[in-house]
Formats: structure tokens, C-alpha cells, sequence
């Protein structure tokens, strides 16, 4: 068979390079409670990235200064194992992941109730195993799950989905390679009930149209992922 060159681009650009559709998430699984200790937790697998939650709490915060005499509080740690990316992470904080753990907690907080615990702390560790690009919107659902897990009263869940521009073309959910390679990414995290947007970076160059449909894109995604977070619990708990 002969293809024009034209035809050719046309073919080759009509796939994304795992084959994906430009409106499709990676696999997707979550799991609800599956550690003993932890009052809740959670595993998830989004293509390559493998994450586990751990929620405790509320519990008393035994630190003064962390106390607030009307509502908890919530305080998230967002960690890449040193063997969960191809050249080996430094273990501890660093600006990065300073920053993802400050934005979880972000787009957690406007879901729980949590004035219904004065003085109490609420701690989510989010421990990356695997990283494949999304991690801090993977990080999310699966902390959102974790929650739900731990019985803390919510308003909705939360969850979370980036959008992007790859070749051009804006895409779903974009993997490491896709991230690397693409043009823009915007990382949302919404309340699926109501869309409230707790959640939204942008990083790369899009104009105000691509930003748009990006958007509307992830918040998608959003609810796709966020059918998959409630049979997760359905699954631990019935109906
Ligand atoms: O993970 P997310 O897309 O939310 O954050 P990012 O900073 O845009 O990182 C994109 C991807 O780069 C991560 O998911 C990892 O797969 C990879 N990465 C890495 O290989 N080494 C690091 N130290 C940090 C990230």
C-alpha cells in the first residue's frame, strides 16, 4: 500500500502513542482500606503510577499552634519513593513536592466538614510508588477515597484530572512521555457534584480557546474518574 505523506500524518497523528483517544484516561483501578493501622487508606493505579493513601484522624492535634478552637485541620504530605522514577529521587521534601503537598491539601479542604472537629488534626500521606506523569491529580482522588474510607464527614468527593496540549492537540489525562514532550497541562481538581474548581495550574502556553476546551476536558475526565472512586467504596462498603 502507498500512502501519501500527507496521509501518513494524518494516521499517524490520529493516536496518541500508547493508542489512546485524545478523551481517554489511562487504566484506571482504586482500591478503599487496605492498611490495618490507618484510620483510612487507599491504592491506586492510573496507567504507570502506583499511589497509597494513608489518612489518621481526626485525631486531637497534640501540637498547640496547630490548634483551632472552631474546626480541624488538614495537612497533607505528598512523597515520591527514592525508586518510583527512573533516576533515583533524593529522599525527603523538596520544592516540588512541598508544593504538591500544599496544593492537595488545597483542593481536599472545601470537601470536609470540618468544623465538626474543633482542635483536631486530619494528616494524608500520599506515598508515590510509581510516577508516570499526574501524579498531584492521582494523589488527589486517591486521598479524596482514603477520606471517605476514614469516615470523615464530606460535602462531595474530590477528584482530580489534567488536560493538556500534545502535537497540537489538546488531550486527556497525559502520561509522563505526553507531559515531557507536550506543549501545555493543566492539573483540576473538582467537587463532581456541584464542579466547584479547587484545583487549577497551568503549566506550558495555550491560548484562550485551547485553554477553554482543556478545561471542559479535564472536568470530563473528572467524573469518569470520579464513577470509578464510588465503586471503589461501594465495593468495601455496599451500597
Ligand atoms: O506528577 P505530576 O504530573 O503531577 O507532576 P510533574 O512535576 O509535572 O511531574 C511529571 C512526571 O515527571 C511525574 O509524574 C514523574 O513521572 C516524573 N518525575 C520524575 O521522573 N522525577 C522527579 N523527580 C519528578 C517527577
Amino acid at each position: 500500500i502507498i500512502i501519501t505523506p500527507d496521509e501518513f500524518k494524518r494516521v499517524s497523528e490520529a493516536a496518541r502513542e500508547d493508542g489512546r483517544a485524545p478523551d481517554e484516561i489511562r487504566p484506571l483501578k482504586i482500591e478503599a482500606g487496605i492498611l490495618e493501622r490507618a484510620d483510612g487508606s487507599s491504592y491506586l493505579e492510573l496507567g504507570g503510577n502506583k499511589i497509597l493513601v494513608a489518612v489518621y484522624g481526626p485525631r486531637e492535634a497534640q501540637i498547640k499552634r496547630l490548634q483551632r478552637p472552631d474546626r480541624a485541620v488538614i495537612r497533607c504530605r505528598y512523597n515520591m519513593a527514592p525508586f518510583s522514577v527512573e533516576e533515583r529521587k533524593r529522599p525527603g521534601p523538596d520544592r516540588r513536592s512541598v508544593e504538591i503537598s500544599k496544593i492537595t491539601a488545597e483542593a481536599l479542604r472545601p470537601a470536609l466538614i470540618l468544623e465538626k472537629f474543633p482542635r483536631s488534626v486530619i494528616d494524608v500521606f500520599i506515598e508515590v510508588l510509581e510516577a508516570e506523569g499526574g501524579t498531584r491529580c492521582a494523589g488527589i482522588t486517591a486521598a479524596s477515597v482514603a477520606l471517605a474510607d476514614a469516615g470523615m464527614p464530606m460535602k462531595d468527593m474530590v477528584v482530580a484530572c489534567a488536560a493538556g496540549k500534545v502535537n497540537g492537540r489538546i488531550v486527556l489525562d497525559l502520561s509522563e512521555e505526553e507531559d515531557k514532550r507536550g506543549e501545555a497541562d493543566i492539573p483540576v481538581a473538582i467537587l463532581p457534584r456541584n464542579k466547584e474548581i479547587t484545583l487549577l495550574q497551568s503549566d506550558g502556553n495555550l491560548t484562550q480557546e485551547e485553554f477553554e476546551e482543556a478545561l471542559d476536558l479535564a472536568i470530563k475526565g473528572c467524573l469518569k474518574i470520579n464513577k470509578i472512586q464510588k465503586e471503589a467504596l461501594k465495593r468495601k462498603y455496599g451500597e
